[in-house]
């Protein structure tokens, strides 16, 4: 038997002696001191602990070694492979530590500081609401007709068959812009349209335009008008001066009080609801014969008020009805006026307030929150198109 090699001294490898050891790792555990941020602490990794650093090198050496000498260099080199690894894991945790320090305050973000973006902008309810209306009439085949806010005195009235005494030709009523006979913004409050010259006013009502209309078209006539009208009132919650109005005029041959009827039904059907319906009371207006008030079944209670006081309705004073406007058939005067021959034709005309019918669609309490322009108020209407 040959005997064990003595002359092989393990002690003798040189990157196995204690002291090679005790060196690497301390080389290992200063460059990780020196790194100063997570990439230079990378490098130092890839040096001292990846697969050609000199600690993985002298593991190799390892192999070689007779039992006894193995099982030291073993302890000795994993010793300083752990202190090599712990002092990496300190010190990464260390830089991390530092870095979302750093982070937190580069990257703050002052929510106190003033806000510098443009808002965006939202349509008014008012024109939103508006179109919306109008478009139910387009879908059934309506033009759309404008007509000027600045008005001749005789579309406004005359044409209307306001007699010159009419009521709502008075200063009170009216904005004169230009008195009859070219008297300067007023004249007298009886303004007169008869004889003279035509003064000139801010538009009463949206109505003129039906006679416009039938001026400007041949029969058959099918129009609806959306716009600004004026009267002279105080700004108040159910009240403003300036307000917008929508009118429907249908003139064609055999129209009756049927066809009125059932467009007014479609078009509370189309706002409000499938279950809804109006109703029609009589009144007067001067351009329309027979004349009526016309109501929708109340929007909010849906009449369920009427008779119940466990559930009284604000919006309708739990009558089940609400006021929508005016309507009727169009006085043959009118049509005569306006060069329609009422014998071969006939008319039916409606018009209504815009601003009344928002505030209780949408629960507005108060006129003024419409007109005085708070982005608060328009904006939650901002989505609608
Ligand atoms: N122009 C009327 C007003 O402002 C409303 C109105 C009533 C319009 C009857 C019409 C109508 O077209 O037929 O009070």
């Amino acid at each position: 038997m040959s005997a064990p090699n003595k002359s092989y001294d393990p002690v003798e490898v040189e990157a196995l002696k204690p002291e090679e050891i005790e060196r690497m790792r301390d080389e290992a555990l200063a460059a990780f001191a020196a790194a100063g941020d997570l990439e230079q602490l990378q490098e130092a990794k890839v040096a001292h602990t990846g697969g050609t650093s000199p600690l993985a090198l002298a593991n190799r050496e390892i192999g070689a070694l007779p039992p006894q000498a193995k099982a030291e260099a073993g302890k000795r080199v994993g010793m300083a492979r752990g202190a090599v690894s712990k002092a990496l894991a300190a010190r990464q945790s260390e830089l991390e530590a530092e870095r979302d320090a750093r982070v937190l305050v580069e990257e703050a973000v002052d929510v106190t500081l003033p806000y510098d973006r443009v808002p965006a902008g939202a349509r008014h309810p008012l024109t939103t609401f508006m179109e919306r209306v109008a478009d139910v009439f387009v879908a059934m085949g309506y033009e759309i007709a404008e007509g000027p806010e600045v008005e001749a005195e005789w579309f406004n009235f005359d044409a209307l068959n306001f007699t010159p005494d009419h009521p709502a030709r008075q200063m009170q009523d009216t904005f004169f812009v230009q008195g009859p006979k070219g008297t300067e913004g007023g004249g007298t409050s009886q303004a007169s349209g008869s004889g003279g010259e035509s003064g000139v006013v801010l538009r009463t009502h949206t109505s003129p335009v039906q006679a416009r209309a039938m001026l400007d078209r041949e029969p058959p006539v099918y129009i609806v008008c959306p716009g600004r009208v004026y009267r002279t009132d105080e700004l108040d919650a159910t009240h403003t001066p300036v307000f917008h109005q929508i009118e429907l005029l249908a003139v064609d041959e055999g129209l009756t009080m049927a066809d009125l009827k059932g467009t007014l039904d479609h078009m509370v059907q189309s706002l409000f609801g499938a279950d809804m319906k109006t109703r029609l009371r009589p009144n007067y207006f001067p351009f329309t014969e027979p004349s009526a008030e016309m109501d929708m079944v109340c929007y909010v209670c849906r009449g369920e008020s009427v008779g119940n006081p466990d559930r009284p309705c604000r919006t309708c004073g739990s009558e089940g009805w609400i006021e929508l406007g005016g309507c009727g058939m169009v006085n043959p005067k009118v049509l005569t006026a306006c060069g329609v021959d009422p014998q071969k034709y006939s008319g039916f005309a409606f018009g209504f307030g815009i601003e009344r019918m928002l505030m209780f669609r949408h629960n507005v309490e108060d006129m003024r929150d419409m007109v005085e322009g708070d982005v608060r108020f328009t904006r939650p209407f901002g989505m609608e198109i």
